[in-house]
């Protein structure tokens, strides 16, 4: 069987930046190592007032497509993945179709085109339809192009203020891909949850605390799904995880109770019990409140071990480094990680091909997803032309005020009407709404 999966990868971050620990912990009270240490973002990535999710998403598609010497010929489909949509009818990806048709010869007339809403998991789901298609047979030799794209923007004074981000991460999906292969075997952990919602507002409703343990609980249950189609998962099995990463504090803690889960009945459980113990089991244990004490106390040494701290440092570490760096990309979130980590193993020389990633997507809502990707042989040449050091240090340094002004441009409710604080350069900008409340966008040479 061919393998599927994802041959090129492009991002586009928000061209301005909010310096979390030093210039929004100051004024909101906050101690800085509430940002370095325990959400772990340094910088916001947020977007100027001619960025949105459509310009984000054709900016990094549109260098996707010069690297690749694509024309839209090559492309069947196009799927937008966003939770920052504002149409409830027209897609993004018409809009973002037609920023790319004013600039390349045809058109993607030709091209299905939808837009996939389950939270932050649809980026992953609109790969999944790609995937799905190509297996098919439907494709007819094209490829799809697969956008995650969005503004994560929380209501002023809300707790999620500190994970904002915006940007974009633009995938093309094919046979015989240069970067990873997708496992066909999947797992899903997926109940009717309220605990992060939008219904029918820009800023989400969220329940913070609870988001967290429907994170754990969803994935918990996706990893033991995929585990019955695939077998047991074993820590030396994946070069790395890369998970969802709402704020990488978020990872820390699914990455610690996923250790402790993948390392049960294993040696590793069993060179670790000089120190701390076998593992708590519940046959053990006269109620559950018992169980679940002796779980995290279990956890508490776990993460104290030389063991963990190193398999944390190898396999985890690297994957939430860029996420650091620009917040929450919603439905580009997982695939950020991804490349952190592909990025950092080709920074230091490593070998990779062969070598397999378990990646952990997740949608509030909610529905986790698990699947593996075998990294392919051309993934250091394809991983190595993507673009994120110069956009990431290019991006504009917003003082606090200046945050507010822009937030307030972006706030649907408010009409603000600000100078842009960066020079469009060679990129597809906003302009502003057409006559039936559309909206509009040129490219800037
Ligand atoms: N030094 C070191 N660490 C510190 C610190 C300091 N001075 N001050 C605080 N911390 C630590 C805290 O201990 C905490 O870590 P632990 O959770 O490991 O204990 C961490 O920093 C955050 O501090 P708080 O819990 O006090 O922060 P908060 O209450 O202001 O909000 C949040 C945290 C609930 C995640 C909030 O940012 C939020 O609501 N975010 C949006 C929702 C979200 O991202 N949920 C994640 C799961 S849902 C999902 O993944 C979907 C999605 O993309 C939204």
């Amino acid at each position: 069987m061919t393998a599927v999966g994802i041959d090129a990868i492009e991002i586009r971050t928000g061209k301005l930046r909010l310096d979390l620990p030093n210039t929004f912990a100051p004024v909101k009270g906050e101690d800085p190592g509430k940002y370095t240490k325990g959400i772990g973002i340094q910088y916001s990535s947020l977007p100027d007032v001619y960025e949105d999710i459509v310009t984000m998403g054709a900016n990094a598609a549109k260098r996707l497509m010069d690297r690749k010497g694509l024309t839209p010929e090559d492309i069947g489909r196009i799927d937008v993945a966003t939770e920052s949509a504002f149409d409830n009818s027209k897609p993004v990806s018409t809009y973002i179709a037609g920023c790319l048709e004013s600039v390349y010869d045809g058109d993607f007339h030709h091209a299905n085109k939808g837009e996939r809403k389950f939270a932050c998991l649809a980026g992953t789901q609109s790969i999944d339809d790609a995937y799905n298609w190509i297996r098919a047979g439907r494709n007819r030799g094209r490829a799809a192009l697969v956008i995650a794209t969005d503004t994560a923007l929380y209501e002023r004074g809300d707790p999620g203020e500190a994970t904002q981000g915006a940007g974009a991460v633009a995938m093309l999906i094919d046979e015989d891909p240069d970067i990873v292969a997708l496992s066909t075997e999947q797992g899903y952990g997926s109940a009717d949850e309220t605990d992060f919602l939008k219904p029918n507002q820009q800023f989400p409703s969220v329940d913070g605390q609870r988001s967290i343990q429907v994170y754990l609980a969803r994935m918990r249950e996706a990893l033991e799904d995929y585990e019955s189609v695939a077998g047991e998962t074993h820590p030396d099995d994946f070069v790395y995880f890369p998970f969802h990463t709402p704020y990488p504090g978020m990872v820390r803690k699914a990455a610690l109770l996923g250790y402790r889960h993948i390392t049960r009945d294993t040696e590793i459980e069993d060179a670790l019990a000089d120190d701390i113990g076998m593992q708590p089991r519940e046959g053990d244990y006269a109620d559950r409140e018992d169980y679940e004490d002796a779980i995290r106390a279990y956890m508490d040494e776990l993460k104290e071990t030389r063991r963990y701290q190193e398999w944390y440092e190898q396999a985890i570490e690297p994957t939430v480094d860029v996420s650091g760096q620009v917040g929450n990309w919603y439905t580009g979130s997982v695939h950020v990680a991804r490349l952190s980590a592909l990025r950092a193993a080709a920074e230091r020389g490593a070998d990779l091909a062969g070598e397999k990633l378990l990646v952990g997507s997740y949608g509030s809502g909610a529905q986790a997803e698990i699947h593996s990707e075998t990294v392919r042989d051309g993934w250091r040449e394809a991983i190595d032309a993507v673009d994120v050091e110069s956009q990431l240090d290019a991006r504009y340094d917003l003082d606090f005020e200046e945050y507010e002004l822009v937030h307030d441009a972006h706030n649907h409710e408010k009409d603000v009407d600000i100078e842009e604080f960066t020079q469009p350069d060679g990129e597809f900008v906003f302009t502003g709404w057409g006559r039936m409340n559309e909206r509009r966008y040129e490219y800037v040479e």
